[in-house]
């Protein structure tokens, strides 16, 4: 999508009347020059009347009293109209960051986790930090380009009035500066976006300095590789880049200043020794070319603007659209009843960042009961948490078929089948409130579960709104079970759940949680290394490098 494109359909009606408003303006402060130039030279007969009149106004004696005025009232028409149409496009353009950001968030929405994880947080961050507000900044400046155009035009109208020969120049020079102009505009470019990459490094980086604080604060020696051989790197990386970009586009700019001087000079010392030219046609001439260097500078900054812009939103469009909406039924439905969940030859393989093939795991075979708790375990790597994830739905496999009862799922019913899960994962995230209505009823259960996570001294829940998430590891792993409890799905899965839970609530977790869960009928896959309790398990899967090894019941229970 280009640029104006995104402009015109926030509100086209807005942009267009903003747009006008910004030619009148334009006009307008074309007409001054004229006026003012016809003031101080000799008038025309027919505006001897006009010249003619003095009056005293405020104690001061104002001459050509009716040439003032209309000075006076153009001036302040340009100050409303210029001021309209600026407000005007402010709004459409703050407008149209929260519409690019929603119409983003909606994305991230929509995207599979997959490709959400490939895409990665530092990506994402810039372009909602960095890249909108610099599309928007030069979306923002396309009307003022159009105005400042149409001021362009006006003044070289009132050039063709003046002088023929003169104009014929004048346009010949603006051609040259413009292509000039362009030409080092695109140099800059180039040095943007290789700033706008190094920017994706840069955040990168960051993240690590916030996030592994606590790490190099323990060493001295990594933290000072880190800053000097990474962060500062990458710091410095994108600062030559856009200093090199701002050299040029500074360099243009003075170009452009200069270049209007130029062409005055040789008008007044060159150009007028050959064309036939009245002092007025050549004072005007100059007066137009001084007024000229306003809008020409609005130019020059838009397009300067419009060339960062550019760069933003070519990398903002390569995020969105490496985050492609799911390709499923959105819409939900209730699933029809099922008594188990069966994986059928269900094969799946992670891409891998490199040219290797990614890790893959599968074909696997088994099945879950309703009702009945299943333990996955395996050592570290073996493809328990890729497991979890089909059996959590957030992927179809990529052979083999997961069926809920009989019904295969599949594109048009993976979201329905979804809602009948929740599950904490182990790299899981905790919101700070619940996100679902509060009645009298929940609250009361929230008392009990609080109660029972032994949760009730250190938080409460204020309108859905947990009074504070600053907890200890464990304890915020119970908050996230409460919050599991209260979804209240047919399926639970827990990721390495009680991995850090002391040895009491482990028993709990282990004895109570997750029989209770049992008990009311719910599906509990648990992923777990705590073999002492293995024996709860109604069967255990046995992950080895990607495969299923064993399906088998625990001892205890065969016995
Ligand atoms: N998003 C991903 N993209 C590519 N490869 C991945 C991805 N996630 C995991 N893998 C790879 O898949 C393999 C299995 O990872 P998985 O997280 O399923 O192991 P796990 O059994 O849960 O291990 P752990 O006990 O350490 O949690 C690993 O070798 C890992 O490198
Ligand atoms: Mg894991």
């Amino acid at each position: 999508m280009s640029l104006f494109e995104l402009f015109s359909r926030q509100a086209p009606n807005k942009v267009f009347l903003s747009i006008l408003l910004g030619i009148v303006s334009g006009i307008a402060y074309a007409l001054l020059i004229p006026l003012v130039t016809s003031a101080i030279g000799g008038p025309p007969d027919m505006l001897e009347e006009l010249h003619s009149s003095t009056r005293t106004l405020l104690g001061l004696e104002v001459r050509q009293f009716k040439f003032a005025q209309l000075f006076l009232f153009l001036c302040l028409f340009i100050m409303c109209t210029k001021g309209l149409s600026q407000v005007m496009l402010a709004h459409v353009s703050l407008d149209l960051t929260t519409s690019i950001r929603s119409s983003f968030y909606q994305r991230i929405t929509d995207t599979s986790v997959d490709a959400l994880e490939k895409v990665g947080m530092s990506r994402v961050n810039t372009a909602i930090t960095t890249d909108i507000a610099r599309i928007v900044d030069g979306v923002r400046v396309i009307p003022e380009l159009l105005v400042a155009s149409v001021t362009i035009l006006g003044l070289l109208g009132f050039l063709a009035y003046l002088n023929a020969s003169f104009l014929k120049f004048i346009i010949e020079a603006m051609v040259f500066g413009v292509v000039v102009y362009q030409s080092l505009m695109r140099i800059s470019r180039r040095h943007f976006e290789h700033s706008r990459k190094k920017m994706d490094e840069l955040q990168e980086s960051i993240r690590g300095l916030i996030f592994g604080a606590k790490d190099l604060k323990l060493n001295a020696r990594k933290s000072r590789v880190f800053h000097d051989d990474l962060l500062l790197v990458n710091e410095d990386a994108v600062r030559r880049s856009d200093k090199k970009a701002a050299s040029v586009i500074r360099l243009a700019t003075s170009f452009g200043d200069m270049i209007s001087f130029l062409v005055i000079g040789s008008v007044t010392f060159v150009l007028a020794n050959y064309v036939k030219a009245t002092r007025e046609q050549l004072v005007g001439t100059v007066m137009v070319l001084l007024y000229l260097a306003g809008p020409l500078g609005v130019v020059m900054n838009a397009i300067s603007m419009i060339t960062v812009s550019r760069v933003s939103l070519r990398k903002f469009n390569a995020v969105f659209d490496a985050l492609p909406p799911e390709d499923i039924n959105h819409a939900v439905t209730e699933p029809a009843p099922w008594n188990d969940i069966s994986f059928n030859r269900v094969a799946y393989r992670h891409q891998a960042a490199d040219a290797s093939e990614g890790f893959q795991i599968g074909p696997v075979d088994f099945t879950i009961p309703k009702a009945s708790i299943t333990f996955i375990v395996g050592g570290n790597g073996s493809g328990k948490s890729t497991l979890a994830k089909l059996l959590t739905l957030h992927q179809l496999p990529d052979t083999g078929d997961i069926r809920f009862g009989g019904v295969r799922i599949d594109k048009s019913n993976i979201k329905s089948y979804r809602q009948a899960i929740s599950a904490i994962y182990s790299d899981y995230f905790l919101f700070d409130r619940l996100l679902i209505e509060q009645h009298e009823e929940r609250r009361q259960e929230i008392g009990r579960y609080l109660d029972e996570l032994k949760l009730a001294s250190k938080v409460s829940i204020m309108d859905g709104r947990f009074s504070t998430t600053k907890l200890s590891d464990g304890q915020k792993r119970r908050l996230a079970l409460l919050v599991a409890f209260l979804d209240d799905k047919d399926i639970y899965l827990f990721d390495e759940w009680a991995a850090d839970q002391d040895p009491a609530f482990k028993d709990v977790f282990y004895r109570s949680v997750l029989p209770d869960l049992k008990a009311r009928g719910k599906t509990v896959i648990v992923i777990s290394h705590d073999d002492r309790y293995f024996n709860v398990a109604d069967q255990i899967l046995v992950m080895e490098s990607g495969t299923l090894t064993t399906c088998a019941v625990p001892a205890q229970r065969r016995a």
